[in-house]
This record gives C-alpha cells, structure tokens and sequence, in this order.
C-alpha cells in the first residue's frame, strides 16, 4: 500500500468461524494437529505467531494476577498427581457427562446437547429423528484421561490426567501458606495444560480435548466470600474490556441451581458472542470450602488459616476464576477480525491490543535496492531487544503491509529514499492506515510508550 491509503471503514458482517480458521492457518497461528496422518479430532499445534499471541494472554494475565496484586503468588503443579486428589476433589466420582450411543450409526452423543448434534445418516439429522435410529439408555462417561504411573500396568498403577489446575493449588495451600507467608484474603495462581476426553468438540480452538488454563484460587475469610466473588467478576470483565474487547460482546451469566458444579455455591461464566453464539469465556465461582475440607479429610493434614488476631483456625472459602488461554485467544481474535475496502481492494486486518499483537513492529524497505535494505535491517537489529519486531523485505510493500495487518502487527516502519538525507522513516497505523515521518532516533522509545497507553477497539467507532 500507498502513503495516500484511506481507511473506508470497518465492516459491521458478522464473522464466520472458517473465516478465522483459514486466517489462523494461512498466518501461522494454529494448524491441525498431526494433519499429514490425516489429523486427530479437536487437537491444534500453535505456529509462530499462535505461540507469540497465546505468550501475550498469558504475559497480561499474569501481569493482572502478580504486578496488580501483591497478594497472590504463582505456582506450577504437576499434570499427574496422586489418584486419591481426583477421589477428594469428587471427579473420579462426579465429572462425567451423560453419553447415548446409536447403535445404528456407531456415533456417540451428549444426552444433554442431543438438540445440537449431528446424526451419522445423509442427509443429517438429530439424532433419534430417523426410523432407524437405536439409541441406547444415557450412561455417565468419564472425562478424565487415564494413565499408568511405572511399567506394571494394572489398577495400582492407574493414574490421571488433570481435568483443571485448580487442585494442584489446592493441595499446595499448606506450602505455600508456610513460604509465602500469606494471610486470607491471598490468592495461589497457576497456568498450565488440563486435559479432558470431551465427547462435544469443535468450533476450533473453543473446545479441545488438550487445553491451557489460567487460573486462581483466592482464599478469603468465609464471611467476605460474596465480597471478594463480586470484585473478581469486576475485574475479570475489566481484563477482558482493557485488552480491547468490545462491552458489547461480553455478558455475565449467574449459573442456575441446577448447572452449579459439585463444590459451588454461586457461579458466574463471563460469556462472549463467539460466532457461534454467546459461549463462555471464563467462570468464576466461589466454590466455598469445599475442596480444601475435601482434601484435609482424604490426607489427614489440617488444611486451616491460624489467625494470630482472633487465636483461632479457620477454613478459608475460595472465589475461583478460571480462564482458557485457548478460548481467551480465540475470542481476542474473533474481535479483532475486521474487513474493510481500501481504495477498491478488501483489506483484512486483526485489529489486536498492541500489548497481544504477536509483532509490534515490521520494518520494511521500500524497495530491495539504494541501501535500503541495509538501513532498515540495522534500524530492526537495534529495535528487536526493546519490543518484538520482524524484518521483512520479500514482495511489494503493499503485499508485506497486508501480511503484517493479519497478524495484526500494529506499527509499520518503512525505509525509503528519504531515509538516507535525514535519518527519518514512515511510521503507518494498522487501525488508521496514517503514515507519519518520524526520527529514526528514539522510535524504540516511542513504540514503548504507545504500549503503554490506553488502547480501545476502532471496531467500536
Ligand atoms: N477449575 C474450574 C474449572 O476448570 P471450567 O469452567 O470447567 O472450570 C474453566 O473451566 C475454563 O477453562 C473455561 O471457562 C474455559 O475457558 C476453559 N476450558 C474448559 N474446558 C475446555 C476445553 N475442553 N477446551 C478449551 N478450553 C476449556
């Protein structure tokens, strides 16, 4: 593109799914799984600007959970743990999901979402909708993965999985209480990958059988639990809206009696208007004493506060929100996903945070000759120590600037013959497409501080 580009505006057509899908993988961000063996149901690796953006979500969460609160500390528990966590947790017992088979079609459904599922015959129906259906009584499956700890493999050596995070926090709250020091109200945050044998899977990224969560158990004392569950829906929704995310698009959703998990009291999921349809974000659940009492009892540790004011132990009650790294990214993406017209031609562009562009700055000769190349190059080596830039001299500069707006690279720095006489460069906008001429002296400076300033979505208006 041109300096004399004109943004014509952002586009108001809602988004299919395939549309991210093909842009994830067309840039490098998420592929399927194991695709030359014909790829394995609901699993993705990330590509290089999938790690770089999935760091981001997770660089801003932990950012919110340890800069912004002196009161929480981190922690990296292991995948596999002693089965007996999984028995005092309850999901040996509790975590299943109510499954029918159809003994026509072989397929298996979730007798909860038979509304939603597909029938195996053509043209597809829901299941139970054709005479030839024969579908089986519901029967509750497991969503654990089960694993063999050593080389015997028999019952003693049968160990999981984590279907969540939260219980290696739960089960280090006596460590931590002793190194950290903490007094309730603390928090104990943890990310890391969970696994679930998820019979519903699909739209992308949103629901996989491997998964990263972020979350946060924050012990409290059991009278200023609904206090401290208000405030972390407060800046939970705030996390999402500061990283740009349209108000608009998210929504609180208090959980009904009846879909309150086995250790909750009060649960609300923070929803966003995926396209498929509100889905949730992020839960967040004051799951009371529940799992800290559960643990004392399997173990035979005190699992309590002493509080030095009072002279008295107290279990604390725990306000739990619980993200996906996965579904965090993917709603970040959704988000930014715009399409505009731009002097007669469409312009996709990820209108990201800056603080989660996987690129912050491309820097571009003009042309691949004059010395060009050389002065860009060395303007980039000095740049990619203070924030995260990339090089690029193939193709036209208007094809290298269409690149970097998909993967939402929001500043772009371009050499021209102008470059040689005054040391100055063109700094374009993604969002505004605004090419300004600016020092080449102090733009690491200057990129710095825009990082720092409030950003909101262009998408808004
Ligand atoms: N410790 C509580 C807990 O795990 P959850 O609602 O089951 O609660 C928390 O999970 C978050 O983890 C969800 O809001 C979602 O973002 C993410 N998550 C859960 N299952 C997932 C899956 N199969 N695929 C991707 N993300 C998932």
């Amino acid at each position: 593109m041109t300096p004399t580009e004109a943004k014509t505006g952002g586009n108001s057509v809602p988004i299919a799914l395939d549309e991210i899908i093909a842009l994830c993988k067309r840039r490098g961000f998420v592929f399927p799984s194991s695709e030359i063996y014909g790829g394995i149901g609901s699993t993705y690796d990330y590509g290089h600007y999938g790690v770089l953006l999935r760091n981001n979500v997770k660089g801003e969460w932990w950012r919110e959970m340890l800069s912004d609160h002196e009161e929480i500390v981190a922690i990296d528990s292991a995948v596999i743990q002693h089965p007996r966590v999984w028995e005092a947790s309850g999901h040996l017992s509790g975590f299943t999901d109510p499954l029918i088979d159809c003994r026509t079609c072989k397929l298996r459904f979730r007798a909860d979402m038979l509304e939603d599922a597909q029938c195996g015959r053509k043209p597809s129906k829901h299941p139970g909708e054709y005479s030839e259906c024969d579908l089986t009584e519901a029967r509750q499956f497991n969503l654990m993965f089960e694993t063999h700890v050593g080389p015997v493999k028999d019952s003693a050596s049968v160990a999981y999985l984590r279907p969540e995070t939260a219980q290696g926090i739960f089960i280090n709250f006596k460590n931590v209480l002793q190194f950290a020091r903490r007094k309730p109200p603390f928090g104990i945050a943890q990310i890391g990958k969970s696994f679930r044998n998820e019979i519903t899977t699909g739209n992308f990224i949103f629901r996989t059988r491997e998964f990263e969560q972020m979350e946060m158990e924050y012990f409290v004392p059991p009278d200023e639990a609904p206090k401290w569950h208000e405030y972390w829906l407060d800046e939970r929704m705030r996390w999402y809206t500061d990283l740009g995310i349209r108000p608009d698009r998210l929504r609180l959703r208090e959980h009904g009696p009846e879909e309150l998990s086995h250790y909750s009291s009060a649960t609300s999921d923070i929803e966003y208007l995926f396209p498929m349809g509100w889905s949730e974000l992020e839960g967040i659940a004051n799951r009371g004493d529940f799992d800290l009492r559960q643990h004392a009892k399997f173990s035979g540790e005190k699992l309590e506060y002493f509080d030095p004011d009072t002279d008295e132990a107290y279990v604390p009650h725990v306000i739990e929100p619980a993200a996906g790294v996965d579904r965090a990214m993917l709603a970040f993406i959704v988000d930014a996903y715009d399409i505009e017209e731009v002097e007669g031609r469409k312009r996709t562009v990820l209108r990201l945070h800056p603080r989660l562009s996987p690129v912050k700055a491309a820097v571009l000769p003009l042309v691949s000759k004059d010395g060009m190349p050389e002065r860009a190059r060395a303007i980039y080596e000095e740049l990619r120590g203070k924030v995260a830039a990339e090089y690029d001299e193939g193709g036209s500069i208007g094809r290298r600037y269409r690149r970097q707006d998909e993967i939402g690279t929001p500043w772009g720095i371009t050499v021209d013959g102008q470059t040689a006489d005054d040391d100055t460069v063109t700094l374009r906008d993604r969002d505004s497409l605004e090419q300004i001429r600016v020092p080449v002296e102090g733009i690491a400076d200057r990129l710095a501080a825009k990082l720092g300033e409030p950003w909101g979505s262009p998408k808004l208006g």
